[in-house]
């Protein structure tokens, strides 16, 4: 009984991969993603190198837009990454005596709504940096010279 079950069984998986075959091709893995390669393939990510200047050198970058988080315009070297133990950001960023007095050279003073708990209290600002903001490099990265891996109009 078991038998005739599993060929039976057999018999309309082939009719039906038969049937497969003979409809319209599939798309190809390589034409999927962004990535145009096929997914069996592990490609290794361009390479690029960040910015060398050391912090203190004086030079910003363009914000990305409006409200954008601006780009490390230095080098990040020992500075990342940035753990619970270990975050040398704050150690020079951390200054709220400065907000409004950006001097050149120096580095610019986290603003006030990182020492704002939008989520509890919103509007009051206090001069304890907020957890949800510890993490500088969620946010802030370095301009690294590589092409877009997709075009925007953004
Ligand atoms: C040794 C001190 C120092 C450390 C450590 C440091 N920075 Fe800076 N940072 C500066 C200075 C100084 C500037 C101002 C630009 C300049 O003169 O290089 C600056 C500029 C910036 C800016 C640009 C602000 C603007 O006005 O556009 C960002 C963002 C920034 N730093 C983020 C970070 C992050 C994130 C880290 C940790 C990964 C970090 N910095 C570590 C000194 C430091
Ligand atoms: C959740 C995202 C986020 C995190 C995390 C974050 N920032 Fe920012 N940061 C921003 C945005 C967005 C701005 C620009 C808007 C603003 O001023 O609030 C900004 C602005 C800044 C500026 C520029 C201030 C100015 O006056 O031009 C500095 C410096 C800065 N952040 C440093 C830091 C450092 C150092 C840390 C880590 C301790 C950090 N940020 C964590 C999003 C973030």
């Amino acid at each position: 009984m078991k038998t005739i079950h599993i060929l039976i069984g057999v018999i309309l998986m082939t009719v039906g991969l038969t049937g497969a075959q003979a409809g319209q091709p599939g798309v190809a893995d390589k034409d999927l993603g962004l990535s145009k390669s096929t997914v069996f393939d592990t490609p290794s990510p361009e390479a690029f190198a960040y910015g060398e200047a050391s912090p203190g050198s004086g030079n910003t970058l363009p914000r990305a837009y409006n409200g954008a988080p601006p780009q490390i315009p230095h080098s990040v070297k020992g500075f990342i990454p940035v753990t619970a133990r270990s975050n040398t950001c704050v150690a020079c960023h951390n200054n709220p005596a400065m907000w409004g007095q950006k001097a050149k050279g120096a580095p610019t003073p986290m603003p006030p709504s990182h020492y704002t708990d939008t989520r509890n209290a919103p509007g009051s600002v206090t001069k304890k940096l907020i957890g949800a903001r510890f993490v500088c490099t969620q946010c802030h990265v370095p301009q690294a010279n590589v092409e877009p891996l997709v075009d925007n109009t953004f």
